[in-house]
């Protein structure tokens, strides 16, 4: 094998290389299941263990625990919409207090930040133990890399009352939010219309783990000392040691919400939408969620474990209200979910429970951002306004990707395009895993198996296609080649606790690790993905960011050591969820900044694995090494939803399973599911069998083809979706409780899903052998069947029939779908095709609905080369009428042009009959009235009786050639279209 070779190779250091070689061995082949024993659990984490047993401690004492943290009340000020004060921390048997700087900040959007800081680090008054060069304060800058550069825009009209120990702000829109500061012990709750939603320390369980000198070890016989916390200095986990230069340096914080039963999001984790308690009992975890990115490869699904990436914000809902907070830090977190009855009188709308959580990290600031909805869409908005709404993709990233590890040739890549075109299977861009490269060395070919790069990008450019090649973040460390040389010699790479270049294994054997978090790697990076400089690539090409976390194979927990040091002398400690997502974040400027030969520039495509809050912005996102498994496919579609509510939407997991060989039902079924993944790419194992989706043969092909047609007929939906999704951070799929967040039922589904504003529901079928499935609806309104128009209606569950070959997807009534019809290879190929729109009348005859399109490669949208659409279907005027929703500046004159031959060629009305009676649609003789620039003309109509009352009727309009871009109506009574007509007509 390849890789084998390579490691071999004279080239790679000989120390260490058979126990790396053992560890790879252990990752190429698939395991029973994920090795359990490689990761910590909280019990083996020492900050997790003190903080879960302080909680447990506090917890225990009931009414007799009192919090040892108080507001310094002469210190407290506010300026500019910022109160400061000083909150002291009594610690037993210390004469002198523990100073702790808070801040509350008020950003314009409502959003309140919570930080607090610790003044010895502040100030640097601290030793460190042994030689080490770590910085001395907190970490502080996660801000930088996690929030959109404007995020401080302060709301300066906050009103503040300070009364008997307690501080109320009044603040956000028309000052109904508060934030009542309690002095002694300290706590925060945070009101919105009179209600309490989030409240601060509300259990005692806040707790900062101050700078202490590391006492002595006890002397014979007598007990250590009260500061002398438990794996506070060093820790060792599976033979690596954490020297741990600063001490113990936790910081933790209980956050209630009161009258809240579900909470969502803190993505990745393969567990279900709605979280599940983690202290015990029935269906719970023991264990708390974890967040520390890591190359967790076959994990398990249904648990609290650790993944790939984190985003450390989570939404609490009920019947009326969403809230959310972002924990603002990217050190090593857990934490813990508990649901109780509450105490108090709950608030209107809230069910039996409070959701009580606990939120544990190593070190960094305690900062947390409150956002206080009062619904889901208000919610995502305000916190995207924070960390960045995502990034509107170039069109292809939303089609069809093919990918394995590996398309081992040249040749392979021309025949698998072959054998897509020659069984009609639409797809955009096929992939390369890093057997591409001239021995894992990244900006490389194998000359062998790639001689002529160049050619293979064209090839794939006739036909509109893209080639995606992958690049880590680990570089060989080898000779004889530049890149490497260039990273030791300008000094970008990470370096170790003693300041020297890191060294550890990865895909390569030996390998360094740019440091994505010093601006003078971020400007090389930038430099080696130009045309000239990686050669081999074009226009074409884009790029996937794996093993990110970072995955260093002989590292603790398969990462990095947390001692490492960074840029500017930050410990890997600090930043280590951030690391991904910096490295992507170089990788998406270095393709913005390509530009080919006349100066153009264009969109990125990154695929990430690891991530934080703010990746959105850069890309997309997968869920990592998968299985071929049934749990698998259940798993992907919560977690999918789960990344939508945490705001980073375009999001994929491995369409047939990673490891392992899915069977023709289970791939299927697969495909069926992943046609409804923002982001939708098939991947493979290197042990894999071959499995492109015309190996199955009949009917698997067949239903396969369907399915990604499917999905190529809806990307004008899809792509408005993620227009939208780019405009206010509503999800692109959109779990039952965003659509319906009064429907009390159907809170906790995650095996079902709408897209965008579409008003498309999809269940798909994740079980084997299984014939049909109850889809929930969560409103009375009217739902047809996608494919016969059969009607369903009235809330909660409906039997679906669902054999092999049919999709359960339904339309809900009131909505216009955007469709292209026409089968092309790519969808490149369908610029220039003309559009369908569906129009699903709901019961009063109405339906709407939007398009939003652009050139779908270049910036030029961002000065009004762009459409965007609303189309509308009134009952009353019985008409269909596309009207503009361009913003400021309106569409350029130069895009008008390029839009001008975008034609409708056919609307489809379903449940006509809601709006229409037979009757008349036969007295217009059968002809729609066009009316458009001014102009009326005719369109014929084929209208279609239902079977029987249980399916809508249709109308089709045949041709009605409006221009897309273009406003007009369609009237389907003559009578209804004005005067003028008559004359026309
Ligand atoms: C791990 C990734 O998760 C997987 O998708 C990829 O194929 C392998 N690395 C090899 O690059």
């Amino acid at each position: 094998m390849r890789l084998l070779q390579n490691l071999l190779s004279p080239a790679s250091p000989g120390a260490g290389g058979l126990t790396v070689l053992l560890l790879l061995l252990d990752l190429i082949t698939p395991a029973a299941t994920v090795k359990h024993e490689n990761f910590k659990t909280c019990s083996q984490s020492g900050f997790c263990r003190r903080n879960r047993a302080f909680a447990d401690d506090a917890i225990a004492a009931g009414d007799k625990w009192s919090s040892p943290y108080e507001v310094k009340e002469d210190t407290i000020a506010l300026q500019n919409g910022v109160l400061t004060a000083e909150i002291l921390k009594t610690v037993p048997g210390l004469q002198e207090k523990v100073v702790l700087p808070l801040t509350i900040k008020f950003h314009k959007t409502g959003a309140v930040r919570v930080t607090i800081d610790e003044l010895k680090r502040q100030k640097g008054e601290i030793e460190l133990k042994g030689q080490s060069k770590a910085r001395k304060e907190r970490y502080h800058e996660t801000e930088r890399w996690a929030l959109v550069p404007d995020w401080d825009i302060r709301d300066e009209k906050v009103v503040y009352d300070n009364r008997k120990g307690q501080i109320t702000l009044k603040f956000g829109p028309e000052s109904k939010y508060k934030a009542i500061v309690t002095a002694n012990p300290f706590s925060v709750k945070f009101e919105r219309d009179g209600e309490t939603h989030i409240v601060f320390n509300d259990r005692g369980l806040m707790n900062v783990e101050h700078w202490r000198p590391q006492p002595p070890a006890p002397e014979e016989g007598k007990e250590k000392s009260p500061e002398d916390l438990d794996g506070g200095w060093d820790e060792t986990f599976g033979g690596n040691t954490d020297t741990k230069p600063r001490g113990p340096e936790a910081i933790a914080l209980d956050i209630t919400f009161p009258g809240y039963e579900h909470v969502y999001g803190i993505p990745s984790h393969a567990t279900s939408l709605s979280l599940k308690t983690t202290k015990g009992g029935d269906g719970a975890y023991s264990e708390p969620y974890r967040l520390y990115n890591a190359d967790v490869f076959e994990y398990i699904v249904d648990s609290p474990m650790t993944l790939y990436g984190s985003i450390p914000f989570m939404q609490a809902h009920r019947k009326g209200s969403s809230v959310g907070v972002l924990w603002l830090n990217a050190a090593e977190t857990w934490v813990d979910v508990v649901k109780e009855k509450p105490k108090k009188i709950l608030p209107i709308g809230g069910k039996s429970e409070d959701t009580k959580t606990h939120w544990i990290s190593e070190s960094g600031l305690l900062d947390v951002w409150v956002f206080l909805g009062p619904d889901p869409a208000t919610l995502y908005t305000s916190y995207g306004a924070l960390t960045g709404y995502t990034k509107m993709p170039p069109s292809f990233a939303i089609a069809y990707h093919q990918c394995r590890w590996n398309y081992v040739s040249q040749e392979d890549v021309k025949d698998v395009n072959k054998k897509f075109d020659k069984h009609d299977i639409p797809y955009d861009v096929i992939w390369l895993d890093i057997e591409y490269t001239d021995g894992k060395r990244y900006f490389t070919f194998d000359p062998l198996t790639f001689p002529d790069p160049m050619s293979m990008m064209k090839n794939a450019d006739k036909t509109e296609r893209k080639v995606v090649l992958i690049i880590d973040p680990h570089i060989k460390n080898t000779e004889n080649y530049d890149i490497v040389d260039e990273l030791k010699s300008k000094d970008l790479a990470v370096k170790d606790k003693d300041g020297n270049i890191y060294e550890g294994w990865c895909w390569p054997g030996s390998s360094h690790w740019v440091d994505a978090f010093n601006p003078a790697a971020f400007e090389w990076w930038n430099s080696l993905f130009t045309f000239d400089r990686f050669k081999g690539t074009t226009k074409n090409t884009f790029i996937w960011n794996d093993m990110n976390e970072p995955s260093v194979f002989n590292g603790p927990e398969t990462t990095m050591p947390k001692d490492n040091i960074h840029f500017d002398n930050w410990e890997h400690r600090d930043v280590h969820n951030l690391n991904g997502m910096t490295f992507m974040n170089a990788t998406h400027q270095a393709l913005e900044a390509r530009q080919d030969s006349k100066g153009r520039t264009q969109r990125s495509f990154v695929l990430t694995r690891a991530f934080f809050a703010g990746a959105q912005r850069l890309g997309a996102m997968w869920t990592g090494d998968n299985e071929a498994k049934w749990e698998h496919l259940q798993a992907a579609f919560p977690m999918l939803l789960s990344q939508g509510v945490a705001g980073f939407p375009f999001s994929g997991a491995d369409v047939g399973g990673f490891f392992g060989n899915p069977s023709k039902e289970l791939l299927t079924r697969w495909y069926q599911s992943g046609i409804w993944y923002p982001f939708f790419r098939a991947h493979a194992h290197i042990d894999a069998k071959r499995r492109e989706p015309y190996i199955a043969g009949d009917p698997y092909t067949r239903i396969i083809r369907e399915a990604v047609r499917l999905r190529y007929a809806l990307l004008p939906a899809w792509y408005t979706a993620f227009h939208r999704a780019s405009q206010d951070g509503m999800p692109i799929l959109r779990p039952n409780f965003v659509v319906h967040p009064d429907d009390e039922e159907g809170f906790a589904l995650d095996d079902q899903a709408y897209l965008g504003d579409t008003g498309i529901l999809v269940k798909p079928v994740v079980s084997e052998g299984v014939e049909t499935v109850d889809i929930h609806l969560g409103d009375n309104e009217v739902y047809y069947d996608y494919w016969t128009y059969k009607i369903y209606q009235g809330k909660g569950l409906k039997n679906y029939p669902a054999p092999l070959d049919q999709m359960p997807v339904l339309m809900r009534g009131g909505h216009i779908i955007p469709r292209r019809d026409r089968h092309r290879r790519s969808s490149g190929l369908m610029k220039y095709d003309p559009f369908t729109l569906v129009v699903v009348l709901n019961d009063k005859g109405n339906a709407e609905g939007h398009l939003y399109h652009d050139d779908g490669e270049s910036f030029d949208y961002q000065k009004g080369h762009y459409i965007h659409r609303k189309f509308t279907f009134d009952s009353a005027t019985k008409s269909l009428s596309s009207t503009d929703l361009h913003q400021d500046p309106p569409t350029a004159e130069a895009y008008n042009k390029v839009v001008k031959s975008l034609l409708v060629e056919k609307i489809l009305i379903v449940g006509v009959s809601k709006a229409i009676k037979a009757s008349v649609l036969a007295k217009s003789k059968n002809k729609a009235t066009i009316l458009e620039d001014g102009k009326y003309r005719k369109a014929s109509m084929v209208y279609t009786p239902a079977q029987d009352n249980t399916f809508g009727d249709t109308l089709l309009i045949r041709n009605p050639k409006v221009r897309i871009a273009n406003d007009w109506t369609v009237y389907l009574d003559k009578k209804d279209a004005g005067g003028a007509v008559k004359d026309e007509l």
